[in-house]
């Protein structure tokens, strides 16, 4: 008999018949929503196998639901929304999808980093709203981004990628990680730092570390204040990382210059969030990974996982 898949959302046709092919596929597809936790208890008791993405909270409770799930596939890097411990103790294998997105994800890094630099959404708007009368000497002056610091935290995958692009804009490079990589440091010659360190000296501040009870609230009021005046934080990874509250008051006191932000603590946050009040904080909404290609590619990477895990075989992105 075929093994049952539950798809937690629409995905590609491309990729359900892959999948289908194989096995007999299940899908959380009316809309575009979070499936609910109480269809998806349903579904977890008979599946085989599980394709989930970041909006399902897959914890303990949820996983002893399941009676002969091998296999969680996530199609994201980020696994913080599932409970790995509980699905290990049940013998259930949980996968992700790292480096197809790599690249993609250091370019809106990138992009979060200049728009913010250069105020482009607040000077677009500024446009549209009928405000442009004049060329004006200082009129909407941003800050430089060649030859400034950019300090990242976490020098993973994508932390590297987003390196080798700051190196591109001829930017001072900074890291701070667990552990030192000094090879890739004489390679793109860059230079590691303490985390206070790394906080004071950097004009851009960019966080690219995984989301864990390690990482959680890093930044916070403290972290905040130390970081210059003119300081301009990313945040691509995930919301939980910065404390929001402590972000927000720094932003309006002028404590730091501005903020781009593509993740938050509870998403999707609604438009009246404190955070987007303010004209220095671009935000974009969880669109990391976001390019036709990628999303593809990592659609494709979560089924080949899900179906590995089926035939009994390891497949090459087990957490
Ligand atoms: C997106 O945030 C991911 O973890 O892939
Ligand atoms: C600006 O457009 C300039 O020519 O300096």
């Amino acid at each position: 008999m075929k093994p049952t898949v539950y798809i937690t959302r629409k995905i590609p046709d491309e990729i359900v018949n892959k999948i289908a092919e194989e096995c007999t596929v299940r899908m959380w597809g009316e809309q575009d929503i979070a499936v609910p936790k109480s269809v998806l208890e349903q579904e977890i008791e008979e599946a085989d196998g599980l394709f989930c993405l970041l909006t399902e909270t897959i914890d303990k409770t949820m996983i002893e639901k399941a009676k002969k799930l091998k296999i969680i596939s996530n199609m994201a890097v980020g696994y913080n929304n599932i409970d790995v411990n509980a699905a290990k103790a049940k013998n259930i294998l949980v996968t992700n999808t790292p480096d197809v997105l790599t690249e993609t994800t250091a370019d809106l890094t990138f992009s979060l980093l200049m728009a913010t630099a250069r105020r482009v959404v607040e000077a677009s708007a500024y446009l549209r709203k009928g405000k442009w009368k004049t060329w004006s000497p200082m009129q909407l002056t941003g800050q430089d981004i060649y030859g400034a610091t950019i300090g990242i935290i976490g020098m993973g995958r994508i932390g590297e990628a987003l390196a080798r692009r700051a190196k591109g804009f001829n930017m001072n490079i900074i890291y701070f990680n667990r552990n030192r990589k000094q090879k890739l440091e004489e390679e793109i010659e860059m230079q590691y730092q303490d985390l206070n360190s790394l906080l004071r000296n950097s004009d851009f501040i960019c966080i690219m570390t995984p989301y864990s009870s390690e990482t959680r609230g890093l930044i916070s009021e403290k972290e905040l204040s130390l970081m210059k005046k003119s300081a301009i934080l990313i945040n691509t990874a995930r919301g939980g990382i910065v404390d929001e509250d402590a972000l927000y008051y720094a932003l309006r006191k002028g404590e730091l210059w501005a903020a781009g932000l593509d993740v938050f603590m509870n998403e999707p946050i609604s438009v009246d969030h404190p955070l987007l009040t303010l004209p220095n904080v671009v935000a974009t909404p969880h669109i990391g990974s976001a390019s036709i290609q990628t999303r593809l590619k990592m659609a494709d990477l979560a089924a080949e996982n899900l179906l590995l895990a089926l035939k009994g075989r390891i497949p090459k992105y087990v957490i």
